[in-house]
């Protein structure tokens, strides 16, 4: 790839003149949308699959991508469940992206074969969003690297963008630097975050040592500091570590307002937490902007992508900047890679040591309308 054109990748997610109306007006930048809550595995940790649910259909998920397009949204995120389970992803990608959405979607990784990739990135999908816990199973998760490994391959030449995040609990915390160092040297922007709790505020697995979390998440913010792709922003990263000292952040959730979620029966959330029997087809701009207010549940809140997105509309120069600074960190990098002598054609790398997303030494193929510092997912 052109140097020129690795260097662009590096800023391509500051698509910032898009998603600056966003900050500033009061349309929303983003939804998550549960396509579905039937889910092929059981995470220990997880609270957001019910398999006594059948799918929505494609025409009810139509006419909700419509409305929430309509609410004036950049970007949808689909989730569940598992939405790889859905027998019409490709068709639902194929339309969020004929709407105009930037899209992603976040999966298990189970059910991704190279045809599904393909199917995937011809409707239009940019964003890949594939969740792994560990190296190999546990009994609290079977997302590892031992399934996920061998599909990487599937993305070598393909233009969607693969980002990885794991969960960090007890259970994998022993194998968090192996997951985020696996998928940082194959040049996929990764991230670990920390667990969080039930909408009763219950952790269903345990959380974990707060020293040793805070040891792993201190690294995770130094090694963003050196230009390294840890998929998250710094701000996020801090927010982390103040809920593991128990200091409050001062923000103003922004979930219900700036970002919301609808259900797979069409319900509007402000968040994956925080659920209302209101339906996606009866909300107007006036509901989601009484939504702009500090919420009580805000005290230990782990819904990150809406702490992502409050901090950013709150403070964009602030979160901005500091990811602007970590990713011109690694352009030396890519200047050195694209005017060393090329080496001499040696046999393939070892399986599953391949880079992704142009090259193991450029930044994510954020498409247009993908902002990185808030990203669509969940
Ligand atoms: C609910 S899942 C749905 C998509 C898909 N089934 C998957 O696992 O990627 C979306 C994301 O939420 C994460 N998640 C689920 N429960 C969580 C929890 N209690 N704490 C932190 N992340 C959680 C999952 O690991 C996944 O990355
Ligand atoms: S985290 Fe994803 S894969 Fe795991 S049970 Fe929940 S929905 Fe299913
Ligand atoms: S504070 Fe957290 S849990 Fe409460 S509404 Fe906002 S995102 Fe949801």
């Amino acid at each position: 790839m052109k140097l020129l054109d690795q260097v662009s990748r590096e800023f391509s997610g500051y698509n910032i003149l898009e998603s600056a109306r966003r900050l500033y007006d009061r349309k929303p930048l983003q939804c998550s949308l549960y396509v579905t809550d039937r889910c092929n595995l059981d995470c220990s940790y997880c609270t957001e699959y019910d398999n006594s649910q059948p799918h929505p259909s494609l025409s009810d998920l139509k006419k909700w991508v419509d409305k929430i397009r309509e609410l004036g949204t950049m970007r949808i995120a689909l989730v569940g469940g598992e939405p790889l389970t859905h027998p019409d992803i490709v068709e639902l990608v194929r339309y969020c992206r004929e709407v105009g959405f930037a899209t992603s979607l976040t999966t298990n990784g189970f059910l991704l074969t190279k045809a599904k990739l393909q199917a995937l990135e011809e409707a239009g999908l940019q964003v890949m969003q594939i969740s792994v816990d560990r190296m190999t199973p546990s009994p609290i998760t079977k997302k590892t690297f031992k399934t996920i490994l061998p599909k990487l391959d599937y993305f070598k030449d393909s233009k969607v963008s693969l980002h990885i995040t794991g969960v960090l609990c007890h259970d994998t915390l022993p194998e968090s630097t192996a997951v985020l160092e696996t998928g940082l040297a194959r040049g996929i922007p990764t991230e670990v975050r920390l667990v969080h709790a039930d909408p009763t505020s219950f952790y269903r697995v345990q959380r974990g040592s707060p020293e040793a979390l805070k040891n792993f998440i201190e690294w995770m913010i130094v090694r963003k500091r050196g230009g390294e792709k840890i998929h998250t922003n710094e701000a996020v990263l801090d927010y982390q570590l103040s809920l593991l000292n128990g200091t409050p952040t001062d923000w103003t959730c922004m979930a219900g307002y700036k970002l919301f979620f609808v259900s797979a029966q069409g319900k509007f959330w402000e968040c994956s937490m925080v659920k209302t029997e209101k339906h996606i087809m009866d909300i107007t701009l006036d509901d989601l902007f009484a939504n702009y207010r500090k919420k009580p549940c805000q005290a230990g809140c782990g819904v990150y992508c809406a702490v992502s997105t409050s901090l950013l509309v709150e403070n964009p120069a602030k979160v901005v900047g500091k990811e602007i600074v970590a990713r011109a960190k690694r352009v030396p990098a890519l200047m050195r890679s694209a005017f060393a002598p090329r080496a001499p054609e040696v046999a393939a790398e070892p399986k599953g040591s391949t880079a992704v997303n142009g090259s193991s030494q450029s930044a994510p193929a954020a498409k247009s309308d993908e902002s990185l510092v808030g990203s669509a997912k969940h």
